[in-house]
């Protein structure tokens, strides 16, 4: 059997991608700092504890050689690097990048969101040969940017897919972006706010289409760049909607014309001035790629898991501490959304 290498095994990508890869053949190691497995994984998927940025336990699971690496958490350059010298005893990588990486052609991107007339304008949908922040050491996008440049120009020395992940979603997210109506409607909150119109739309990238590029990719080793979404882009008013159906709730919903009306309020994960939409097409070109999820039909399984993490721990802070890091508390400020609605009256 070929052997595979998961580093980020345990997270929400890398445990759908072990499963696919594990169920197509290969021989998988999953490393995760905790080195937890899942119990929906196949017999040739085992778990170990590894801290990646220890360079010589990583070689030391590399050991003679595997067929494959697969890297969910690549943010830093040296860890585009350590790969890098692994060339030789691995036979191909497939590395997790994301659509942060685009600007538009004012050189604006996610980093500049916060910034006055900072909003990006991408092209939709957005081809893998769009514009991209520089490559650099400071900052999320160029990170990426500048572990793709080096692993791709790497060749045949290290053939490796690059994959460019956009909002995903899926059982154990740590940074779950559906929480924001999941937890509403178990708090029995009845009216929504959602600016821009309700129209945002940030392209969804299921786990399990995820994995399905990781194991075609696996399976046809390149150097190469690909999106990765959904190929289905709701608004965030259709997903909004698409809960409640699942939760069995009816609501109500206030449309604001433009950005936030108050602070937070209004002011989802998904909430944007402008579409981010992947264009999916050089996936299907290069790999074959036929996507096996829409976002609609993967929705379920990831309320359900919402919905049971919230009754194993109700303090969504406690749940989801990343998430509170990432979005900061505000996300859930009833007070400020109340306010806000009794204003208008
Ligand atoms: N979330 C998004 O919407 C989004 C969007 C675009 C791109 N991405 C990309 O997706 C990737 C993250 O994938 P994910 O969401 O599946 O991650 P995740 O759910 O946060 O899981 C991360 C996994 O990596 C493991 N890990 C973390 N640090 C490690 C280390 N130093 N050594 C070994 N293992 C380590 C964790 O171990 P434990 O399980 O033990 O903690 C966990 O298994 C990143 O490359 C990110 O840029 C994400």
């Amino acid at each position: 059997m070929k052997k595979a290498l998961v580093i980020g095994g345990a997270g929400q990508i890398g445990r759908a991608a072990v499963g696919a890869l594990a169920r197509d053949g290969w021989d998988v190691t999953a490393a995760s700092l905790s080195g937890r497995s899942d119990p929906h994984w196949p017999g040739e998927a085992r778990a170990v504890a590894l801290d990646r940025d220890d360079d010589a336990a990583l070689a030391a699971l590399v050991g003679d050689g595997v067929d494959l690496v697969v890297d969910m958490v690549a943010f830093e350059p040296r860890h585009g690097r350590q790969l890098a010298a692994l060339a030789g005893r691995v036979g191909s990588a497939v590395v997790i990048s994301s659509c942060s990486v685009y600007e538009d052609e004012k050189g604006r991107g996610f980093a500049t969101q916060g910034e006055p007339d900072g909003m990006p304008v991408y092209p939709v949908p957005m081809p893998e040969s769009w514009r991209t922040v520089a490559a650099g050491d400071e900052g999320y996008g160029p990170r990426k940017v500048l572990i793709e440049q080096e692993l791709t120009g790497l060749g045949e020395r290290l053939p490796t897919t690059v994959i460019r992940a956009a909002a995903v979603h899926g059982p154990h997210c740590r940074t779950p972006r559906e929480l924001y109506f999941v937890k509403r409607n178990l708090d029995g909150r009845r009216t929504r706010v959602l600016s821009y119109g309700g129209t945002s739309r940030f392209h969804p990238s299921s786990v399990r289409n995820l994995a399905e590029l990781v194991r075609l990719a696996a399976a046809r080793p390149g150097s190469r760049i690909l999106n990765g979404a959904d190929p289905d882009c709701p608004t965030v008013a259709e997903i909004g909607a698409a809960i409640d159906g699942l939760m069995g709730v009816e609501t109500e919903t206030v449309l604001v014309d433009g950005g936030p009306p108050a602070p937070m309020v209004g002011d989802t994960p998904w909430s944007m001035p402008n579409p981010v939409e992947m264009d999916m097409s050089a996936a299907r070109a290069e790999l074959g790629y036929e996507p096996v999820t829409t976002y609609a039909q993967a929705l379920p399984e990831t309320v359900e898991w919402l919905t049971a993490r919230l009754r194993e721990e109700p303090d969504w802070t406690v749940a989801f501490p990343k998430m509170a890091a990432s979005y900061t508390t505000g996300i859930f400020d009833y007070a400020g959304e109340d306010a806000w609605l009794a204003s208008r009256g």
